[in-house]
């Protein structure tokens, strides 16, 4: 099945209000919470997704995340980067807080220019650049595909997305690749499915079906279910806690409905940062 990036535009929705609204929809539940953005002048057209409570000595790992439809505004999938950055990971989203128009592939590679030069600097001293994940949903899932042929980037989420083209390239992906998708009635089911077969034995990938659709949980309160398992992914493939790990790939995904397959993730090794 193709589709096509005005199809992919289905999934931009619209938040109307700043600071209740995020209150309303959760700030993340996570030992790192609440979580909070902002952004800075240093990389102008991004906004960052960052905990409030980093213990002494602690760090973060960082994602890049690329919004559906690639629209530019980054609080589009809002409650679930909130839930997301609160168990203690720095997420750079393309795009501003409402704003318009569009991103594309070359602002995420902008987000990892920055942070791997300003990690461990100033504000940015408790920032592990040497382990970066870029993920997306949607239209933003493509961005991160765009990724994953650079040397900073250790892993790739697919959120309800799929390549567009040129197909074979999952047929060399080298890097562990995750497919967080939305079962049969997601509009990128069937490129989802196919990027997971196409990919060659020897590289981790795991992939989740959850019967909601396109749209996912994003909005619902913390992100609903696609927080959870974005909790549990985010300390397991970016912070290597592999008892959080044990939620994707045992009993506790499976019983909050999703259907889950996997092959190698013998070979997804993460250090305990
Ligand atoms: C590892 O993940 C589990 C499950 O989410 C969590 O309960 C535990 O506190 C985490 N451990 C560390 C060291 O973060």
């Amino acid at each position: 099945m193709k589709f096509s990036l005005s199809a992919l535009g289905l999934a931009a929705l619209s938040t109307a209000s700043p600071v209740l609204e995020t209150r309303q929809n959760g700030e993340g539940n996570g030992p790192f919470g609440p979580a909070h953005y902002y952004t800075n002048g240093g990389l102008n057209g991004h906004t960052f997704f960052a905990p409030r409570n980093i213990p002494q000595g602690a760090k973060l790992p960082v994602m890049v995340w690329g919004n559906g439809a690639c629209s530019a505004d980054s609080l589009g999938q809002g409650p679930f980067l909130h839930q997301l950055a609160s168990h203690g990971v720095l997420i750079i989203v393309s795009g501003t807080p409402r704003g318009g128009g569009s991103t594309n592939a070359d602002m995420m590679r902008r987000a990892i220019d920055f942070i791997t030069r300003e990690a461990g600097r100033g504000q940015w001293s408790n920032i592990d650049a040497s382990r970066i994940t870029a993920a997306g949903f949607s239209c933003g899932g493509v961005e991160a595909y765009g990724q994953i042929n650079d040397n900073r980037v250790s892993s790739i989420g697919i959120w309800s997305s799929g390549l567009l083209g040129g197909y074979d390239q999952a047929r060399n992906f080298r890097k562990p690749v995750f497919f967080f998708m939305g079962g049969p009635s997601d509009i990128a089911y069937g490129n989802g499915e196919r990027d997971y077969n196409y990919m060659p034995g020897g590289t981790p990938k795991w992939k989740g079906n959850l019967n909601v659709g396109h749209g996912g949980t994003y909005h619902e309160y913390n992100g609903g279910k696609f927080g959870t398992i974005g909790a549990r992914w985010v300390e397991w493939v970016m912070r290597g806690n592999s008892t959080a790990g044990q939620y994707l790939t045992g009993e506790g995904a499976r019983r909050d409905g999703w259907q889950v397959v996997s092959q190698d993730l013998q070979n997804l090794r993460v250090n305990p940062i």
